[in-house]
């Protein structure tokens, strides 16, 4: 059992404090933010993510999680201080450090014992030296009353549970090995694939590692764009290349592009690191250009369908960054509710958790209770977010109640030459109907293909 203290209480904080907890540790979360910890403390949470609730109850009602706004409470007598509060963007793409530079601050007037830090927000390389010195600056010993280690998470929002206790790998950083080895035995019972390495290699593992699964997306989008050209499937494309292993399958879905509050904001702050030093991160500021192209893409499909937008009416499905989480930072729907209602079009919408957080910012739209309807009327409905129940929806009822019967797939859930025979005006992403000699593009007869 150890003694764990959890600043900031959002998807990284709050998953990491529940987990420590139920593997027997005492743990107390903090936040700045009085009505998060209150619902906390009653057993709701602040966040949607699945089994979270009930392993936050549960911990909770055995008293080895506690929440507190009070640093006095959760900083002295701590073993560890995991770091877990947000690094939003700043005006340049920069990392904004304002909540890391005041939990460091805190931490550092009320340290008592030695006690490691442990960084887990995402944070510009070089962060993990700079709270040392702040540390340094405050009076204290380096080595004696604190050291610094960077463990970035590399957990998914909806299945973040699944992914904290079932690491690929856990990656550490720190001037000081054994403090490093101190939190790798917090982390043996997941994996005994530990990375042990300095600290700013660990801060760039996190950055290197986000951005490259973004340029993977990015990637098989620009393929989406090119076959759609030249006829070619890109699902059977991205199936193609996955198998080669060196390739993988993972993160080469075509769609409308990366959403969430890591993605877009990491690969920010590593292209402005980048340029701060005089580089010129030519393949990053691509990454992000073609995410923001996929959306704007769908505007030029619409507009080919239904001429001008203006009075037109369409649905989302979906508002959420991705299924299974009520996130919707960053998301493709609300980039595309925003250029649709420029364009002058009435918007419909639903969601299954994510109507409240989009309530909050999304002016003018007609928030309904499910799919159906979303599309009553609607001279176009958009897939964005692929949540379960949107993939086995009565097409027949959909068609008969939509106005115009434009359905623009953007995660590629449907078949498209099923579609076509509902009726529907039907574009995935990458999957043309017609190849550019005009002839209907089939999915291949599932035998053997000659081996030449
Ligand atoms: C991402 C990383 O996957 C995690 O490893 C990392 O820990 C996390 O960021 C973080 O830095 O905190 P997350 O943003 O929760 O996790 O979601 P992902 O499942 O990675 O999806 C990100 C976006 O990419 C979503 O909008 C999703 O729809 C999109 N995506 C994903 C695609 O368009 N195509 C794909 O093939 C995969």
């Amino acid at each position: 059992m150890r003694r764990i203290t959890v600043l900031g209480v959002g998807y990284v904080g709050l998953v990491t404090g529940a987990c420590f907890a139920d593997l027997g540790n005492q743990v107390i979360c903090l936040d700045v933010i009085p009505e998060k910890i209150e619902k906390l403390k009653r057993g709701e949470l602040p966040i949607y993510e699945p089994g979270l609730e009930e392993m936050v109850q549960r911990n909770a009602a055995a008293g080895r999680l506690a929440f507190t706004t009070s640093y006095a409470e959760a900083i002295p007598n701590a073993e560890f201080i995991f770091v877990a509060v947000g690094t939003p963007s700043g005006v340049d793409g920069e990392a904004d450090l304002k909540y890391i530079r005041s939990a460091v601050e805190n931490i550092a007037a009320h340290l008592t014992n030695y006690t490691i830090i442990v960084n887990r927000s995402t944070v510009p390389v070089g962060t993990g030296d700079s709270t040392a010195q702040t540390l340094i600056e405050r009076g204290k010993k380096q080595g004696i009353d604190f050291q610094v280690v960077s463990n970035p998470e590399f957990t998914r929002e909806g299945s973040a549970i699944y992914d904290f206790l079932n690491p690929d790998r856990v990656v550490l950083g720190s001037v000081d090995p054994k403090a490093a080895e101190a939190v790798a035995d917090l982390y043996r019972v997941f994996t005994k694939n530990l990375m042990i390495t300095d600290l700013r290699t660990a801060e760039m593992i996190k950055y290197a590692s986000n951005a490259f699964l973004a340029m993977k997306i990015s990637f098989i989008n620009e393929i989406a764009s090119i076959c759609e050209k030249l006829g070619a499937d890109v699902q059977q494309v991205a199936a193609g290349m996955g198998q080669d292993q060196r390739i993988g399958a993972a993160f080469l879905n075509a769609g409308l592009g990366f959403g969430g509050s890591c993605f877009p904001k990491d690969v920010k702050a590593l292209t402005y690191m980048a340029e701060v030093n005089g580089l010129h991160p030519q393949l990053l500021r691509a990454v992000m250009d073609i995410n923001r192209d996929q959306r704007r893409r769908v505007i030029v499909h619409l507009r080919q369908s239904l001429g001008t937008l203006r009075g037109k009416t369409v649905g989302l499905l979906g508002l959420a960054f991705k299924p299974n989480t009520d996130d919707i930072r960053e998301a493709a729907a609300i980039d595309l509710a925003h250029m649709l209602s420029t364009e002058g079009a009435h918007l419909r919408a639903y969601d299954p958790v994510a109507m409240e957080n989009a309530h909050r910012i999304l002016d003018g739209v007609t928030f309904c209770s499910d799919a159906y309807q979303v599309a009553a009327g609607a001279d176009a409905v958009i897939l964005v977010t692929e949540w379960n129940e949107f993939k086995q929806l009565d097409m027949p009822r959909l068609f008969n109640s939509m106005r115009r019967k434009v359905f623009l797939d953007g995660r590629n859930v449907y078949d498209p030459l099923e579609m076509q025979a509902h009726g529907f005006e039907y574009r995935g992403v990458g999957r043309p109907l017609n190849a550019p000699n005009g002839e209907l593009v089939r999915a291949p007869e599932r035998e053997a293909m000659p081996v030449a």
